[in-house]
């Protein structure tokens, strides 16, 4: 069979082992033959494309980024985008495409599913915020990148007896956050998902100082939302500027810096910012994600050749198991209420004996 495959979107630890995995297991077990289109959608609106076969996947297993090159490119903003991504296909003789990507990428898979093409996904993201799937590949390696960065971040805050605040990625849910912050033992994490008082976060604080604690860490996901009118944007929020990309997304980050100077005013405890940013999506995947990456790939070869198109792979307890894309896409995946109760769990306590956050 002849396949195409793309990957799209924010790069992410694991791309490369995903890739790998499909074109071994095509090779060897379906005597399939590949043809990898270059920096997401784009590459099948401007038919930029490269042959993949044994030898190009050769070492990658450890790589970061995608041998692919990625874009956020979409071909369903443009009036005959969706006709030319077909054109491309066909031009390349390409039977079954492969996308590997997060909801927007999923969601143009989807259309040109509704068009008649056989497409199968793959669920791509840091954020972990696809729906049908219980975890994304990538995630973990950024949880542990956000994690060694909270654990340096400590002794730091510790030798200055200062509050630190930890921005890490998480457009609309909070699972780096989360993770991260219950690892790293932050003293609060705040979440897209639960817009927070900024009164209570100082308060936290204060008493957590004034039980003889002499810093703090705070983490902060990029998308968390203040309750009242503190940043550039009442109750939204905060970006660094208003441009909307291909799929209608502004450019989040800065949430950190503004929570930093906030909390600093209100505590008078000197306070400083750290933004992990794109480290968290760079370099080489951690073992989990390269197994986990593996079986999505593995995963998918065998959805094209049972012939479950208009399907992702996805992780269901431990099974990988074939779903409806459209299902993948229909929710952004929130964090799990009990994830939350164990992060409530372990922060202090406000006076009048209720938690303070999230
Ligand atoms: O991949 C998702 C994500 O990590 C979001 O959390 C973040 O807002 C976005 O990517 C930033 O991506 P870029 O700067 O590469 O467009």
């Amino acid at each position: 069979m002849r396949i195409g495959m793309l990957t799209g979107g924010g790069d992410c630890p694991g791309l490369n082992a995903v890739i790998r995995a499909i074109v071994r297991k095509g090779c060897f077990h379906y005597q399939d033959e590949f043809v990898g289109f270059l920096e997401g959608w784009r590459g099948l609106m401007e038919d930029k494309s490269i042959a993949l076969d044994l030898s190009s996947v050769g070492g990658i297993l450890p790589r970061g980024g995608t041998i692919l090159r990625t874009s956020r490119t979409n071909p369903a903003k443009k009036a005959d985008g969706l006709d030319t991504c077909i054109a491309t296909l066909e031009k390349h003789m390409v039977e079954v495409l492969i996308a590997i990507g997060g909801d927007d990428t999923l969601s143009v898979a989807q259309k040109l599913h509704e068009q008649g093409v056989k497409v199968v996904g793959i669920p791509k993201t840091i954020d972990n915020d696809l729906g049908g799937t219980d975890f994304c590949f990538g995630f973990d390696t950024a949880v542990n990148v956000a994690t060694e960065a909270i654990d340096r971040v400590h002794t730091t805050a510790e030798a200055h007896n200062r509050v630190m605040v930890v921005e890490v990625m998480g457009r609309d849910s909070g699972w780096i956050a989360m993770y991260s912050g219950i690892a790293g033992g932050a003293d609060v994490i705040l979440i897209p998902e639960l817009p927070f008082d900024i009164e209570k976060v100082a308060e936290t604080i204060r008493l957590r100082h004034a039980r003889g604690r002499y810093f703090s860490i705070v983490v902060v996901a990029e998308g968390a939302k203040f309750s009242s009118d503190v940043g550039p944007q009442q109750g939204g929020a905060i970006v660094q500027d208003l441009g909307l990309d291909d799929f209608g997304h502004v450019r989040l980050g800065g949430i950190g810096t503004i929570l930093a100077r906030e909390i600093e005013k209100r505590t008078s405890f000197e306070t400083r910012t750290v933004v992990l940013g794109h480290i968290q999506r760079g370099g080489s995947p951690t073992a989990f994600d390269r197994v986990l990456a593996t079986r999505y790939g593995i995963g998918a070869i065998d959805m094209v050749h049972k012939g479950e198109f208009g399907c992702m792979a996805a992780l269901k307890g431990n099974k990988i198991v074939s779903i409806p894309l459209a299902e993948a896409i229909a929710t952004n995946r929130k964090v799990d209420a009990d994830l939350i109760e164990v992060s409530v769990g372990i922060l202090d306590k406000l006076t009048d004996d209720k938690p303070a956050l999230p």
